[in-house]
């Protein structure tokens, strides 16, 4: 049992909201691609993305209690930060993730119960000087109701979190992150438990959620705004991407910057948490798909119903996921572009129908595919090279890196995202963004 007194200096120190960062510009975090390091080809990564991908959607609902937050959750997505945390430092790895708002990591607390497999050792929270309980009374606590509880033994704060795929629990602390451009004082979830399969996340040790909610790391450092530039996924070497969270992230350069408006509508916190977008329409090359925009809505379910629909923006995801009548009007106009000769998918892939079906001869695809181009309202577009919705596969296939969704929501994944400088201003309400190389930065 924590004394009394030492409970208060915990509340007083988190609810200040204790950050702080040796850079005034913000943060700048690297990114690594999750597969750099394992010398895979660029069809192995392929493969390999979507099969983390296939895993991210059985994840994609929650289980009842828990922090709810449908329908984009914590995923298995491509891009990691690397960084320490506490004194001495302990390496952590982690995704980041548009679609939660938590950051969390697997600590040694998860041996007596369950880890999974991570490339770098388990943060051990007995052994830094500088992480501190939330207690359970403390704002960033509450933030997570409903998942959160009160420890018995010393008041401080438990929290779950309960997907389909796999249930965490843990306690929240608060530790010193030091990442590139500086260190900052932040609330994390030090994960005790969780059942999720053994290769986890395939590498990463847990996730920094960049969500709207109020445990993300953008809401915990009060950053209005945070940007990233993703590298081509088929770039056979380390070079790292780029997250710019605060004054640093700012779009800069020649070339043209389209913004587009947050969807605001949904007064449903579980569906706060994500960055709608208004998409109302595709077009293939100059071909309007016949796509009412009303699949793309996110709508509420009678009066003082639940949520659903909607696209959300996602960095944790790698591909696109499209409402079915969206999906199938897309690959109709694919067939009629590309020509008849879909081949299979390759072997070892997907059993359950649902992914990267879509697949043709790498010689045609490079030959025909067109740009794919998302209209948002307004008359914003984001036009997508053949690079970022063609996937290589190896033995000369390619495969459209969409799916079809098998509910209501719509996902824009990080692949369709390669090369393109995106930003999120939190204070505007808009996401902009503008192609780039992100190779250069
Ligand atoms: C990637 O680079 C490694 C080492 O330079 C090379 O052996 C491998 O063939 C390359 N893979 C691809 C797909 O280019
Ligand atoms: C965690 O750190 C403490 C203090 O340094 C040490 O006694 C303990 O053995 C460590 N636990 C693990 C699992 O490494
Ligand atoms: C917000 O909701 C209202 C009423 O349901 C609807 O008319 C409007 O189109 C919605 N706006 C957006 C951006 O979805
Ligand atoms: C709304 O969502 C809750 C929780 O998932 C569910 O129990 C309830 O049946 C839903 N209501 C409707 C009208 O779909
Ligand atoms: C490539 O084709 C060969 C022969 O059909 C097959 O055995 C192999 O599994 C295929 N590999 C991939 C990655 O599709
Ligand atoms: C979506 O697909 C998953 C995996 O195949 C399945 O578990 C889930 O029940 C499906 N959901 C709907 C709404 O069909």
């Amino acid at each position: 049992m924590a004394p009394a007194s030492a409970v208060l200096l915990v509340v007083l120190i988190s609810s200040s909201a204790a950050v702080v960062l040796t850079n005034g510009a913000g943060l700048h975090i690297e990114l690594t691609n999750v597969d750099a390091k394992g010398g895979y080809t660029t069809a192995e990564r392929a493969r390999r993305a979507v099969e983390r991908s296939r895993r991210r959607q059985l994840a994609s609902r929650p289980s009842g209690g828990g922090d709810v937050r449908a329908p984009v959750l914590w995923a298995q997505g491509e891009y990691m930060a690397e960084f320490v945390v506490g004194d001495p430092p302990q390496r952590v790895e982690a995704i980041i993730d548009t679609g939660s708002d938590l950051i969390w990591t697997q600590c040694t607390g998860c041996l007596a119960n369950h880890c999974f497999k991570q490339n770098v050792p388990l943060y051990n929270h007995s052994a830094s000087r500088t992480v501190k309980p939330v207690s359970c009374t403390d704002a960033l606590c509450k933030a997570n109701a409903p998942g959160n509880a009160c420890d018995p033994r010393d008041g401080s704060c438990v929290f779950q979190v309960g997907y389909i795929s796999g249930a965490f629990a843990g306690h929240l602390d608060t530790e010193v992150f030091t990442f590139q451009s500086g260190a900052v004082d932040l609330a994390f979830g030090c994960v005790g438990n969780n059942n999720l399969d053994a290769k986890g996340l395939n590498g990463p040790s847990g996730i920094i959620g960049l969500g709207r909610g109020a445990l993300s790391l953008v809401s915990q450092t009060g950053a209005g705004k945070f940007s990233y530039c993703l590298t081509p996924y088929s770039r056979n070497d380390t070079v790292s991407s780029h997250l710019f969270v605060g004054d640093s992230a700012s779009l800069t350069g020649e070339s043209p910057v389209v913004s587009i408006e947050f969807v605001k509508n949904s007064t449903d916190p579980t569906y706060n948490g994500h960055y709608f977008l208004p998409l109302v329409g595709l077009s293939v090359g100059e071909t309007k798909l016949p796509i009412p925009s009303a699949l793309f809505d996110l709508r509420q379910v009678g009066p003082g119903g639940n949520w659903s629909g909607g696209v959300v923006i996602d960095s944790g995801s790698t591909i696109s996921i499209l409402v079915d009548g969206a999906y199938k009007a897309l690959v109709e106009e694919m067939r009629k572009q590309i020509g008849g000769s879909q081949v299979p998918p390759p072997p070892g892939g997907d059993d359950d129908g649902e992914q990267l079906d879509v697949c043709y001869s790498q010689g045609d695809v490079d030959k025909k595919a067109p740009t794919l181009v998302l209209h948002f309202s307004g008359g914003a577009d984001m036009a997508l090279p053949p690079a970022n919705y063609w996937m290589d596969v190896g033995n000369s296939t390619s495969c459209m890196a969409i799916a079809r969704s098998n509910d209501t929501t719509s996902i824009i994944g990080n692949f369709q995202q390669q090369n393109i400088h995106v930003l999120y201003d939190l204070d505007q309400g808009q996401l902009s963004f503008q192609p780039a190389s992100c190779s250069n930065f």
